[in-house]
């Protein structure tokens, strides 16, 4: 008997699990309770009374076997510990850059960058900066510019690589503003604040070629490369037959340099890095890196920490891991959209984002319409997402508040956490509460800073 060989459609976690933390149930009563003590910020929320928590796919991941086991072996070394040397080995295999600053996240890798290269007059060019990225660079007192294609600031529209540079507003950048007033054109892969968008290789070597024409320095924020690599791999002629190792290994080829947080595709729980090719801007740069992280073999990290990222930077790259990540993104978004919730199109690499502009039209964007619906699956579901809307980007240097481009609810998915039987409770969650979305009222912010004001804002409901 010879039985003929078949493929699933259904993709799988590519892993086991052997170590389980439970979660916590709670009622719709108490989670209205738990809502109010928060101030109607989800980030004031304690972890434990969330269910399903996507706040962020940011330190949130499980580790595998493989990089505990590394963990424990790690060298804590101050100066010169191998644990520091195998991370380098690895971003080095990655990414070819010749210098390695490690630091304790991807933030502190910009501030190192911008504080040293950014000042005052200076415009700074990206795809889309992500919220610290533009804190950073406002904090250096230069000027913040996303230049991301007109697709992808309409979450309907098809395209494969919305994350892409609009390569004639950045020729016109430069034109208008002079190449000695911007110290490095940035793009983050894939781009999160648009939607979780990759960048295609087309794009990144344009970039390159522009940057290189006009003598600026080129980075990578490549918090998420390696979702960034699938992508291209998926989509874009000439790559199917690549590996994604070698993707990547590609797309920093055309840059100078990179930073990263490793809490995303270094899947690691905390770490990132500064990487880059100059021996100037990288002796500049560990001075400050000494002042604010620690000593240039260690940077703000443990040695345990450097294995992690060493071994997570490998795992990140794996096919058949990112083809079950990808997919299970895709699989919460297509049965939202069947089921008529606008998302935005396609689904990203590490989120779902529902386009909540639209689905509430009900609600001005000053009185945070996205809000409101991330507020709504809390208290219908305990699933607490992030609001990429007039909260987080709305306040203006100058004090005013002007309407977000977009109002999104960000559900990212930790990665290696949750099963496709969560994916579905989560969609019948959404479900529910897109049902109930015109009974959902705005919000207004009644104390909050001025700077990243969305993670300690308190806010009231408006009532009718
Ligand atoms: N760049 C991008 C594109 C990011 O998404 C993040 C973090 C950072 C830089 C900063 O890295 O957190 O290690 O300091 N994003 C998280 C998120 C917080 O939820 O999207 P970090």
């Amino acid at each position: 008997m010879k039985l003929n060989e078949f493929h699933t459609d259904t993709i799988i976690e590519p892993f086991r699990i052997r170590s389980v933390e439970p979660i916590r149930f709670t009622t719709m009563e108490e989670r209205t309770q738990l809502l109010k003590k928060a101030h109607y910020n989800p980030f004031l929320l304690k972890g434990r009374d969330v269910l399903i928590d996507l706040l962020t796919d940011s330190g949130t991941g499980a580790m595998s076997s493989q990089q505990w086991s590394g963990m424990i072996a790690s060298d804590e070394s101050y100066a010169g510990s191998s644990s520091f040397y195998r991370l380098e080995s690895a971003v080095k295999d990655i990414t070819g850059f010749k210098h390695l600053i490690p630091t304790h996240q991807g933030r502190a890798a910009e501030n190192i960058l911008f504080t040293t290269i950014a000042g005052k007059g200076d415009v700074i060019p990206s795809n889309t900066h992500f919220d610290t990225t533009r804190a950073h660079v406002e904090h250096a007192g230069a000027e913040a510019r996303d230049l991301v294609i007109e697709e992808g600031k309409q979450p309907r529209t098809q395209h494969p690589f919305k994350g892409n540079m609009d390569l004639g507003k950045l020729e016109e950048t430069i034109k208008e503003v002079g190449s000695d007033r911007i110290p490095v054109i940035m793009i983050t892969v894939t781009n999160n604040s648009g939607g979780g968008q990759p960048v295609s290789m087309e794009n990144i070597r344009s970039v390159s070629e522009i940057a290189q024409e006009y003598g600026i320095p080129f980075f990578i924020d490549a918090c998420r490369f390696a979702e960034n690599a699938w992508f291209i791999k998926s989509r874009e002629k000439g790559f199917e037959e690549k590996s994604t190792i070698d993707i990547a290994r590609q797309m920093f080829s055309y840059a100078d340099g990179c930073t990263m947080s490793a809490k995303k595709d270094g899947m690691a729980n905390i770490g990132g890095f500064l990487a880059l090719n100059s021996d100037e801007l990288a002796s500049e740069c560990r001075n400050l890196e000494i002042l604010t992280e620690g000593f240039p073999t260690y940077g703000g990290m443990a040695g345990y920490d450097m294995e992690a990222v060493a071994r997570g930077l490998y795992e990140a790259l794996d096919e058949d891991y990112l083809r079950y990540r990808i997919r299970s993104i895709a699989y919460l978004g297509d049965k939202l959209t069947e089921a008529g919730i606008p998302i935005v199109q396609p689904t990203g690499g590490h989120a779902v984002y529902i386009d909540a502009k639209e689905m509430l039209s009900h609600i001005p964007p000053t009185q945070y319409p996205a809000w409101s619906f991330n507020n709504a699956l809390y208290l219908l579901g305990g699933i607490r997402g992030v609001e990429i809307g007039t909260v987080m980007f709305g306040k203006q240097p100058d004090g005013t508040e002007k309407a977000a481009s977009m109002e999104l609810v960000r559900l990212a998915f930790p990665r290696r956490v949750y099963t496709q039987s969560h994916v579905d409770y989560l969609a019948e969650v959404i479900i529910n509460a897109y049902k109930q979305r015109k009974k959902l009222r705005g919000y207004k912010i009644v104390d909050g800073p001025d700077v990243l004001r969305h993670f300690s804002a308190k806010l009231e409901p408006i009532e009718d």
